[in-house]
């Protein structure tokens, strides 16, 4: 038998395997350059990394699914740079593992919310978003305002953090000592109002 197109076409079994290995060409030929282009793995000018407050308030960001309802990716279209501000770049997420682009937006994009309200606005939304945004569905997270940190594990994710950018030296061994001293006691409301606070400043 001639091993030829039709063989292919008509048997499921190799179609499935030529067509997986078809694809992985192309999305190799796209993917790979970008883990070598500095562009997309060095943080850009100002791109500051996170205190031990913001990451606790990051992993608090992660738990409550806030990512289900807001991006944190403004696309280089017009209508999204007038209302959110400059389209991101690689270079703002470098220290995000995993990172948050995220992809449906119930709620607006919150990739440059950094300094757009005050702490006191974000905990009186937080605690209940009917209060500031009546229109509002978003759901409540009272909870934060009780619930405090105990710090325990801060020290040990700055040390993973600094460990995934050995070039950067992102914390001195004194900041990751000092980190659960920094943390403890404060609530989750502060250390998720930190973190937002802190989103999108390096190109505004
Ligand atoms: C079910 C979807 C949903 C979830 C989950 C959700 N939000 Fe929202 N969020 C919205 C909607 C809708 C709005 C717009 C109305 C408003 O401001 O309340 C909003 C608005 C916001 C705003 C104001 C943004 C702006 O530019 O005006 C912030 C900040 C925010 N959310 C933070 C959070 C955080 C932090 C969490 C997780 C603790 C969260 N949201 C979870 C739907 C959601």
């Amino acid at each position: 038998m001639k091993f030829n197109h039709e063989v292919i076409e008509k048997n499921i079994g190799l179609l499935a395997i030529f067509t997986v290995i078809a694809i992985s060409f192309g999305g190799l030929v796209q993917i790979t350059p970008l883990l070598f282009q500095k562009d997309t793995t060095q943080p850009i000018e100002g791109q500051i990394p996170y205190t031990a407050l913001q990451i606790e308030g990051r992993d608090i960001y992660i738990r409550e699914g806030c990512y289900n309802c807001h991006s944190q990716m403004i696309r280089p279209l017009r209508a999204e740079t007038e209302r959110y501000g400059h389209y991101s770049v690689a270079g703002e997420s470098v220290w995000d593992h995993p990172f948050q682009w995220g992809s449906k937006r119930t709620g607006p994009d919150l990739a440059r919310v950094g300094g757009r309200y005050s702490d006191k606005w974000h905990e009186v939304h937080l605690t209940d978003p009917r209060a500031v945004v009546p229109q509002s569905n978003m759901p409540a997270f009272p909870w934060l305002l009780e619930n405090t940190l105990d710090g325990e594990l801060t020290g040990a994710k700055m040390d993973i953090l600094r460990k995934l950018h050995p070039t950067h030296n992102l914390y001195t061994d004194k900041e990751i000592a000092g980190a659960q001293k920094a943390v403890e006691g404060k609530t989750e409301m502060q250390a998720l109002i930190a973190y937002l606070q802190s989103l999108g400043h390096a190109l505004k």
